[in-house]
């Protein structure tokens, strides 16, 4: 397999912005790079040209398989469970002390596990009926999993392990129902969910959080990017609200970092105090 050169990269973030009006120039290119070596070998293109070829055609059908493959999907329920004791034990009863109803906005969602897993949660504190969850995604493809709820069985197995680690003592099982080799999740947990498409480059702000989760997404940003997507998530908190990220990033260096202030910093949890 060649080498990709970031001349090429850059070739590719020029055709995608001019035919489909998506922005990848600020993804960090390392695992931009990863990920078009990794669509080269899945369609065994003989070289990147032929993507580039591909992409100049402006075939939207062809895009949106290409946006599919090019984001990182990888997600799990209850991932890092130490995050969701800490939410679960300290967090959501701060905010519900001060809140009837409180607003919660998963930025990357995925295929949904994380939304599930903020169901459940809150469903085990009794709260699930006081809150109203977004859950966006810039990939179509990824969201219609996420609404449809559907897992493979073998991903329980995982999931499982993480609830019980978590805390979790009424059992992952109960959520869901097997059929054939799949998880099919209880859709009552997702009730008051709303799914949308939103592209946090250039989405922009949409409504106003007492928590955002935007965890595993910021990673594959560069920093400019993360600035700019970091101010959105900062105009979209209330004063006071918090905002979760993953566990391999940070907020602190950011250009808004002094009007947040860290409340866990093992589990990167924040609190806005100054708009
Ligand atoms: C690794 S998953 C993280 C899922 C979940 N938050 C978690 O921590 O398990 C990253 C998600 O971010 C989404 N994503 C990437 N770029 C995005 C963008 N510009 N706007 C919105 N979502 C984006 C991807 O489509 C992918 O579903």
């Amino acid at each position: 397999m060649q080498d990709i050169e970031i001349a090429q990269l850059r070739t590719i973030t020029d055709i995608i912005k001019k035919h489909y009006n998506y922005d990848f120039s600020n993804y960090a290119m390392s695992s931009f790079k990863r990920r078009i070596q990794r669509i080269l070998e899945i369609h065994k293109y003989s070289s990147v040209d032929v993507l580039i070829d591909k992409l100049s055609l402006g075939d939207t059908k062809y895009f949106k398989e290409f946006l599919s493959e090019i984001t990182v999907n990888v997600t799990e329920m209850f991932r890092d469970p130490t995050f969701w004791k800490e939410l679960k034990e300290n967090i959501l009863p701060t905010i519900f002390a001060n809140n009837r109803t409180v607003s919660i906005w998963h930025a990357g969602c995925s295929s949904g596990e994380e939304v599930y897993t903020m169901a459940i949660v809150l469903k085990e504190m009794g709260l699930l009926e006081n809150v109203k969850i977004i859950a966006t995604d810039i990939d179509t493809t990824i969201l219609q999993k996420a609404r449809e709820g559907v897992y493979p069985l073998k991903n329980m197995e995982m999931n499982i392990k993480n609830y019980q680690r978590y805390g979790g003592t009424v059992g992952l099982e109960k959520y869901y129902k097997e059929e054939g080799n799949k998880a099919i999740m209880d859709k009552s947990l997702v009730r008051d969910v709303t799914y949308k498409e939103h592209n946090l480059v250039t989405g922009g702000v949409f409504g106003k959080f007492d928590l955002i989760l935007c965890r595993n997404v910021m990673i594959y940003f560069n920093q400019q990017l993360q600035n700019s997507v970091l101010k959105v998530f900062h105009e979209s908190l209330f004063k006071y609200g918090y905002l979760a990220i993953g566990s391999k990033e940070s907020l602190i260096w950011c250009e808004i970092a002094n009007k947040f202030i860290v409340v866990n910093n093992e589990e990167k949890i924040y609190k806005k105090v100054k708009d």
